[in-house]
């Protein structure tokens, strides 16, 4: 990464062997990070979708940088890997079904993205962000979330997301965020 900045590359390297995402990502995500925290914006930080958290140690360790330590970070994953994939779930490059990519894989290749929540807790402490800021959610997003989301908040890769629910309100529950996509 040539082009970015000491603080980037260092913090790509403290957390490359815990994340799926590529390091010029990484790099726009702690961007992004120094951008809500010089401009003041109010808000939490949420993921979808953590696999080991490592984006989420760089938006940690980016917000310990620009010394934000109380904004509060929330994880949402299965932390037992990917759910069912639909028939919409193709590879990219070449429309072979996510179902079959599983189906010739073992439960413990990467694919799965098995992470345990006592992998990611270690993770994200290992970063010395205050953990009491830290919520971690065991959370099947297609199955719970049939919920109406916030125009700001949208998900990708398989984690499906239903149609309406009204009875949740995510506004009450976290005021502001911004999302980092895999
Ligand atoms: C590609 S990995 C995420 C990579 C991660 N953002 C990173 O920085 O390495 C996808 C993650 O989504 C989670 N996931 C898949 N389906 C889900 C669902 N329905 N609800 C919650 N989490 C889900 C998996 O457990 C996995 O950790």
């Amino acid at each position: 990464m040539p082009d970015v900045d000491a603080q980037t590359r260092e913090i790509y390297h403290r957390i490359a062997k815990y994340t799926m995402t590529s390091p010029e990502r990484i790099a726009g995500l702690c961007q992004a990070v120094r951008y809500v925290t010089d401009a003041k914006i109010p808000g939490a930080y949420v993921e979808c979708g953590v696999w080991r958290g490592g984006s989420s140690m760089a938006a940690a360790l980016s917000f310990i940088a620009a010394g934000e330590t109380e904004r509060p970070i929330y994880l949402f994953d299965t932390f037992e890997g990917m759910s069912s994939p639909s028939t919409h779930d193709l590879r990219a490059k070449d429309g072979t079904a996510a179902a079959e990519l599983l189906r010739l894989s073992k439960k413990s290749d990467k694919i799965w993205c098995n992470a345990s929540i006592e992998d990611v807790t270690i993770n994200m402490a290992s970063t010395s962000y205050d953990m009491k800021r830290v919520t971690l959610c065991k959370v099947w997003l297609n199955r719970l979330c049939q919920c109406k989301l916030p125009r700001k908040l949208q998900c990708c890769d398989w984690i499906q997301i239903g149609t309406n629910r009204p009875d949740m309100n995510w506004s009450t529950f976290i005021r502001a965020w911004f999302l980092v996509g895999f």
